[in-house]
Formats: structure tokens, sequence, C-alpha cells
């Protein structure tokens, strides 16, 4: 029987559906698994689940490809902006001059931030991590515009004050980490532009726009925007399967990203590069770490869930960090160092067989080194990015009639029933 899996468990036979996707992916759809069996699957990390049917991104890991709404990458780095991808991922098609001019002036419109925030920004510590300030600013954004839920116009404003001030609030959590005064946005600015005023310009140094840099800065956005059912993805849907606001599905976003494993690789890698710049630059004592069983590190920047060959944005982002430093006529160690790093990785026989190679993240870090971003910003930058996938996902979600609470099931291997003991009883805790 064609497009149906069958299983045998305890003598009996179950057959199952498949589901063909449009690019020939196939899933065994095992909704009634337990109602049929009263078996579960156990799939750690997720690794094997579909989680859902998707008409946003298409992803395939053994070829290197990667499409928005169907159109490759490697067009829209090209010939895209940022803004455009963003209406493509929610809206599922690309804008015309019209649609773009007033999606334009929708985030012009909301890119302030309701000053009574500002205080919530000045009071946190100095030192604070700016994911953790943006995560809990952006839930903070609830109170202060509160929108009703379900009602398509309200959801595009949401949309667009996300979109917006999230760039405003990056900026400012930097500059207030800095203790220097805020830049509002411009209206005479567009978006890439806005935020690397909002970013660099200065009382004393007023920040002089440089068409390569803002190009720079959107193409790192576009090569970020969606990447299908990934941790923090995955993360925006599993909080609003719960129905909870917008806000606060995007907030639990940001942290997902925060992670070293995840967003917070870029941060890593060039933390790692710096670090052996200081040690002499030996790639190799590096290398062998990485590929010692005994020891937990390992080489950031590489290998991916889902790419087993080269991350397509990589290759990308590689061209960008020569391009870039190419025109503001700058050298970096990091880059000399990373691709010694990546030529004897290639090469070697434990990256060759795991499949590993350099993912995005190995070059973005040099790119925004070289505009000028403090390390720590680096998965802001990130997140900024990947906020208009967050929000096309959880809307697809949303708008889905068969979507449910999100609710894994798990199989129990700890104690069978005992019996509770008095305090005073008790002889030894473990
Ligand atoms: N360095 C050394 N060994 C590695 C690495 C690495 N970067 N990545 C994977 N391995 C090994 C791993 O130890 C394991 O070995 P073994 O089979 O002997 O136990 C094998 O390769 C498979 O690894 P895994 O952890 O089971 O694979 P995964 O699909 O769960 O991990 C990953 C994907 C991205 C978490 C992992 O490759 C990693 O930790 N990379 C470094 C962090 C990084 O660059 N993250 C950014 C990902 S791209 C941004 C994004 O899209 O979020």
């Amino acid at each position: 029987m064609e497009n149906v899996a069958t299983l045998i468990f305890d003598g009996k036979e179950y057959t199952l559906p498949v589901v063909v996707g449009t690019e020939g992916e196939k899933a065994i759809d095992i909704s009634t698994l337990r109602s049929q069996t009263g078996l579960i699957t156990l799939d750690s990390g997720y690794a094997n689940t579909g989680s859902c049917t998707s008409e946003i991104t298409f992803m395939d890991g053994e070829k290197g490809i990667l499409r928005y709404r169907g159109i490759p990458i490697e067009q829209l780095a090209e010939q895209s902006s940022f803004v455009e991808v963003v209406y493509l991922l929610i809206d599922g098609f690309l804008p015309n001059k019209e649609q773009l001019n007033r999606f334009s002036r929708l985030l012009n419109d909301h890119s302030l931030v309701h000053e009574d925030m500002h205080g919530f920004f000045q009071h946190f510590p100095r030192d604070s991590h700016p994911m953790g300030i943006l995560s809990a600013m952006v839930t903070a954004l609830k109170g202060f515009y509160p929108y009703l839920e379900g009602i398509e116009e309200e959801i595009n404003i949401t949309v667009a004050r996300l979109i917006s001030k999230v760039r405003t609030m990056a900026a400012m959590a930097y500059k207030i980490s800095r203790g220097h005064r805020i830049v509002y946005p411009r209206h005479d600015l567009r978006y890439s532009a806005n935020f690397l005023n909002m970013m660099f310009d200065s009382p004393v140094r007023p920040y002089v726009i440089d068409p390569d840099i803002v190009r720079a800065l959107d193409v790192f956005w576009i090569l970020h925007a969606d990447h299908e059912q990934n941790c923090s993805t995955s993360t925006v849907r599993m909080v609003g399967s719960g129905r909870v606001n917008l806000y606060a599905a995007i907030s639990a976003g940001i942290a997902a990203l925060w992670g070293s494993l995840h967003g917070g690789a870029n941060q890593a890698v060039i933390e790692m590069l710096v670090d052996i710049h200081k040690d002499g630059g030996d790639v190799h004592k590096v290398v062998a770490r990485a590929k010692d069983k005994n020891d937990t590190f390992r080489l950031m920047g590489f290998g991916h869930r889902v790419y087993k060959t080269y991350d397509p944005r990589a290759i990308i982002m590689k061209q960008m960090c020569y391009t870039l430093l190419n025109k503001l006529k700058r050298t970096d160690p990091l880059l000399d160092i990373a691709m010694k790093l990546e030529e004897i990785a290639l090469n070697d026989e434990y990256f060759i067989k795991k499949n590993l190679y350099p993912n995005v993240d190995f070059y973005s870090g040099i790119v925004l080194r070289a505009i000028g971003f403090p390390t720590n910003m680096f998965p802001v930058l990130f997140a900024i990015g990947r906020l208009p996938g967050w929000i096309a996902q959880w809307k697809e979600s949303i708008e889905d009639t068969s979507w449910k609470l999100a609710r894994p099931r798990q199989i129990y291997i700890g104690p069978e029933q005992i019996d509770y003991i008095p305090i005073d009883q008790r002889k030894s805790s473990h």
C-alpha cells in the first residue's frame, strides 16, 4: 500500500498514514498511535519528529538548500532587502511597491518606545546581557501596548510594533549599557540604516552611514530571518500553543536563542577565536580538544542539526567577510585564524566522518565585529533577524485549525511508588 507505514507490535499489525511534503519529504503520521496501540514515540531532541506542517521555509540539510516561501536564500541575499523578506515571511508573498511602502510607513510609525519604558532600561545592572534585557522588555511591551487578541488589524499592528520596536530597544539596551544618551529612530532612514544610527551615533561623533555596511547588516538579517523548526522557533510555537500573547511567545523565543549552541554561537565563535589568538594562534590545539571525547569543548560555529553539508548561509557570509574587510581596508587576525581552523577541520577525519561543516555563525561574528558591534550584541542581532520567522511561524500555528496545546509525553524511569518518611525518621539524604 502506498503512503502508509505498517507497524507490527505484540503480534498485531497497525497501519499509519504517511504525509508527503511539496519536496517529497515523508513523515509517518503517528497522531493515532497511542489510541491504537498504547505506545508513544521516544525521540531525544526531537531529531526525527515533525511538529507541524508548514508553508514558510524549506531546508534540505543533505543538499544545503534553504528557501523562504520557495525563494532560494541566495537570490534573497543578492536581490532583496530585510524589510521585504519580513513581508514575504509573514504575509506569504513578495510585496509590490505600494505594499512595501505602506509596510515601511507602518514600521516608521511604530518605531518609538514608550518613554515610561526607558526607566526599566535604566535600572538593569550595567553588566546585564542585552539578550536578557531584550527578552524582559519584549514581555513588558504587552503592558504598554495591549491588543485585542484574534483581530486581524490588531495583529498586523502588533507585528509592525514588534519588528520596529525590537530594533529600537536593542539599540537602547546597548546605549544604556555604555551609559550613553539614547538615540531616537529617524523617519528618513530605512530599517538597517536607522538601527546603525541608533547604535553608533553620538553627540561627539556623528555616525556616517555607509551603504556597504548597511547592505552587510541587511544580508546578515536576511540570512537569519527563518530556519524552520529550530530551537527558538519551536519554543515560540510551543509557548504560543498555550494561547499566550505574541509578545510573551517572542520573549520566550529570545530566551531560547540566547544559548551558545543556538543564537549565542556567533558570540561564542568570536570568544573562541580571540582565545586562540591570545594563546599564540595554535589552531591544532583547539581541534584536538574538540575531538577529545573526555573534553566537553566543541568547535563553535561547526556542525548543525540539519545541515550535513556546507550551510548555504555560511557560503554567503564567508564571501561577505572578504567583501566587507576589503571595502573597509581592514584586516582581522581572527579571520586568518578562522580560515586556518576551517581548513584543518574540513580535512580532518573526525569532522569529515561526522559531517561537521562551518555554519553561518562561524563567519557572521567577523562581519559584525567589522561593523563595530560589541560581542555581547551578536545574539541580539540574530534575534532581530529571526523575529519575522518567529512571527510568521506563530501566525501560521494560531491559524492552523488542527493546532493543539503542545504537550509531549515521556517514559518515566524514576522509582516506583514509595512511602513518605517523616523528617525525624529519615536516616540519610542522597
Ligand atoms: N565540535 C566537535 N564535535 C562536534 C561538534 C563541534 N562543533 N558538533 C557536533 N560534534 C560531534 C558530537 O560530539 C557528536 O559526536 P559523537 O557522535 O561522537 O557523540 C556528533 O558530532 C554529533 O553531534 P550532536 O551534538 O549529536 O549533533 P546535534 O545535531 O545535536 O548538534 C549542534 C548540532 C549545532 C548543537 C552541534 O553541532 C554544536 O554544538 N555545534 C557548535 C555550536 C554551534 O555552532 N551552534 C550554531 C548552530 S547554527 C545556528 C543556528 O541555526 O542555531
